[in-house]
């Protein structure tokens, strides 16, 4: 079933049907003032930290009843009957009620149209500021007068802690209190708050407040709830609450005539009573909000237009130009702070995600990505590791590290995981090829843990060091605590093929650079260990596949004889994006994954799953089958079997994936998927499952960059070298002609691929404003300000 629709123009998604089978949501705001939203106008907001800093309530994990909301309540003076513009909660027939969301870059529009009343909400927070904004059209659409009562709610949290809120009330509820004053309602809370800076305030601004109610229990009345409270029923009465719960509730009573439209202008945050008044008397001018969506729009879109492209497929377009891309962005800026299955708990940033998230920004924001790199940097431990939790409080050279007994007290982080700090071989090459900052090499850049500077080429030597100081039995990279698979414990002995990868494609990163800085004792220390090292990953292939590792008794992980989990999907993946498998192997592999892997929505991360035959450390044992870690097909990985088939030049596989793997291509059947139809999640049911294809765990997940690299640098081919501009598409035989607009190093490339032999793969000539060059390479002294190419297959 459909929910709703693309539209790229505008680059929004439009919901047109808002039973949707789960919230479908989008983000306002940044984590210095977050609000998660869904198309029924529910979700939270917050003051920094989602778990501590939560300024309004959501209940988790009750998605049939996803409740409470920003909501608006409309009530007919006349005739008594009322309804809320979201279409939850009152839940008018839908054949009576009309209700659309849009959900845009960073704002989202829930319109209602009941008995030729209409109501548009637009949600949002403005650029840099630390409250959000609700700005309420309404429109008397029908042939008389209508005296409307407007009621704006919000239930506040009691206690920023969102634990606390809702469980600890022998004490929560005993520590508010509401006023109200100039048209809004103030809530103050007592314990370790009581501090005038930290007042919550929901106001409003354009029309003035008849009634209002501070009080959740009034508000709502007993044996009620949202969608028939009792304070929209009988009228607000003025109502404050001294403990219990406390709410903002704002009744305005308004008169249009036929045909006329008023506009409120509700604002909610925390801060001094002097700035809510001030920011009451600014969104007076209601036109104020059309200039700060415009600026919303401008700031994103300016994003998004440095890679815009035009091919045969709606679906393929939509989620570059649009939806992977922000996407991006939001993980890149929210990593895993908040969301609707993420509570806010983590304090800190993973390493590894937060590396990877960089990764999907570059190609369109370059100048952001590198602030985030250098703090990854400044992350990085001097022993070469990454340290597992970054906090959010990171002070470089300050901090202590999993060998201190603090952080991992502090953290939960036991100790260094293997693949951490190798990550930043892919993200810092992407960096330094797009932006063509090849002196960021020589930036000095703390480590974490003493005030001990390093450049960047340094930080880079290190993470090899640290895999080459912590190798296993076979002199491969020990999987310690864990590789990428958060779920697989390999042990300090134990080795892992897919870190072995993740080396070989680093050797030849820092190969690169050290070629560069003339380094040449260490191009021969590196020639040498990645010799060594493939001879050591020859013997790991198995007949049509790479095993997953060893164990420290020397067991295989993913022996092709195994009862369970004999096949594995990262390892034949990344042999290929590594440089390691070339030809025949790398096919056979890769053929494997297609014949034992895949389904019609993706392939799985291993098959079968582990049930009577798992080892110790194999932790995805306590997942259902085909869920998650064990044979789910998690996406993350979706985004690199895309990218290796595109290396090997087979562009029907290649999509395929992409196509398998894209929230799109469900918009017709999301009743199946029951996720957002235009965001990655962290993985969906596996073949096994009774429910086979369906998602969860939605935006935050870095499949958002790992498909973004998959697609730009994988189908498209778009690959940034040190030298210069590789364009070297891996793209469906159907595809006769296509396009893309890309800004690159400050100029413009406009370029038209051609394809009238119906090829996958293989340029055979490019022309750069008229003139054919030798070869793939695009340096710089070829380009101009603007420049039209030509690219033929
Ligand atoms: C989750 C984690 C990520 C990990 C993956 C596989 O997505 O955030 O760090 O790599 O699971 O276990």
């Amino acid at each position: 079933m459909k929910y709703g629709f693309f539209d790229e123009q505008n680059k929004e998604y439009v919901i047109t049907n808002p039973a949707t089978p789960s919230p479908w949501a989008n983000y306002l705001g940044s984590p210095a003032y977050g609000a998660i939203i869904s198309n029924n106008a529910t979700g939270y907001s917050f003051v920094k930290s989602g778990a501590n800093g939560r300024l309004i309530r959501y209940r988790f994990n009750s998605y049939s009843n996803d409740q409470p909301g920003r909501y608006i309540y409309i009530k007919d003076l006349d005739s008594k009957e009322y309804w809320s513009n979201s279409w939850a909660p009152t839940v008018k027939p839908l054949d009576k009620f009309d209700s659309k969301c849009i959900h845009g870059t960073a704002y989202t529009i829930i319109s209602s149209k009941y008995n030729n009343i209409l109501g548009e909400a637009l949600y949002y927070v403005p650029l840099n500021a630390e409250y959000e904004v609700w700005r309420f059209k309404v429109k008397n659409n029908t042939t008389s007068t209508k005296k409307l009562a407007i009621t704006g709610f919000v239930e506040f949290t009691n206690e920023p802690n969102y634990e606390q809120d809702q469980v600890n009330l022998q004490y929560s509820l005993f520590i508010t209190s509401t006023k109200f004053y100039d048209n809004m309602i103030e809530e103050t809370i007592r314990t370790g708050h009581d501090n005038p800076e930290k007042a919550r305030f929901f106001g409003v601004a354009g029309a003035k407040v008849n009634a209002y109610c501070g009080n959740r229990e009034t508000f709502i009345g007993n044996y009620r709830n949202y969608s028939n409270p009792v304070g929209v029923e009988e009228g607000l009465k003025n109502d404050l609450n001294y403990n219990l719960n406390s709410c903002g509730a704002l009744e305005s009573v308004i008169e249009l005539k036929a045909g006329e439209e008023k506009t409120l202008v509700y604002i909610l945050g925390q801060n001094k009573t002097s700035v809510a008044k001030d920011l009451l008397k600014k969104y007076e001018k209601t036109d104020v909000c059309e200039k700060e969506l415009n600026e919303l729009k401008n700031f994103w879109h300016s994003k998004l237009n440095n890679l815009q492209v035009y091919t045969p497929d709606e679906r393929f377009n939509n989620m570059v130009n649009v939806w992977n891309s922000y996407n991006c962005f939001i993980t890149f800026t929210w990593s895993r702070a908040a969301s609707f299955q993420y509570c806010g708990l983590r304090n800190g940033f993973g390493y590894r995600d937060t590396v990877q998230d960089i990764q999907g920004i570059i190609h369109l924001a370059p100048e952001m990505a590198l602030n985030q790199i250098r703090f990854m940097l400044s992350a990085q431990v001097t022993n070469g590791a990454g340290l597992p939790l970054v906090k959010y409080t990171h002070k470089p050279g300050y901090e202590n590290t999993p060998d201190d007994p603090e952080y991992v007290k502090e953290t939960g982080h036991p100790s260094y995981r293997a693949d951490d700090a190798l990550w930043l071989f892919p993200t810092i090459y992407k960096y330094i090829s797009e932006s063509g900052n090849l002196k960021f090499l020589d930036e000095e850049i703390y480590y974490a843990n003493n005030q001990e500077k390093g450049t960047v080429y340094d930080h880079l030597k290190r993470a090899i060091d640290f895999s080459m100081n912590n190798l296993g039995n076979h002199g491969m990279p020990a999987g310690l605590h864990a590789d990428w698979n958060d779920c697989l414990r390999l042990g300090k002995k134990g080795e892992s093929t897919f870190v072995a990868f993740q080396l070989y494609y680093a050797f030849n990163i820092i190969r690169e650079y050290a070629e560069l800085k003339n380094d040449k004792e260490y191009i021969k220390y590196i020639d040498a260990e990645q010799d060594k090292l493939s001879k050591i990953l020859d013997k790991c292939y198995d007949e049509d596949r790479f095993i997953r590792g060893y164990l420290e008794n020397g067991t295989v992980i993913g022996a092709k004889k195994d009862p369970e989990a004999n096949m594995w999907l990262n390892p034949q993946s990344w042999s290929v994006i590594s440089g390691y498998a070339k030809g025949n192997i790398a096919t056979k592999a890769m053929d494997s994954v297609d014949r034992e892997l895949n389904t019609p929505y993706g392939a799985m991360l291993m098959y079968k799953p582990y049930n009577n035959h798992y080892f110790d450390g194999a932790l995805m044992i306590t997942y259902n089958n085909c869920v998650k870690e064990n044979a789910g097909i998690f996406s993350q990985p979706q985004g690199w079997l895309i990218l290796a088939e595109a290396k090997l030049g087979r562009g029907n596989q290649a999509f395929k994936y992409w196509s398998e793997a894209c929230p799109a291509t469900y918009n017709e059947t999301a009743e199946k998927r029951m996720m957002e139809p235009y965001v990655y999640g962290q993985f969906v049911e596996g073949k096994d499952s009774p429910f086979a294809g369906r998602c969860h765990v939605h935006w935050l997940t870095g499949t958002a960059s790992t498909v973004m690299v998959g697609t730009v640098e994988g189908i498209l081919g778009i690959m940034p070298t040190t030298k210069g501009l590789v364009i070297n598409p891996s793209i469906p035989s159907n595809w006769d002609k296509y396009s893309f607009v890309k800004n690159y190093r400050g100029k413009k490339l406009d370029v038209t691929v051609l394809n009238p032999n119906g090829k996958e793969h293989g340029v055979s000539k490019i022309t750069i404003n008229g003139k054919a060059i030798d070869g793939l390479l695009i340096t710089d002294d070829m380009l101009k300000a603007e420049n039209q190419i030509t690219i033929e297959m």
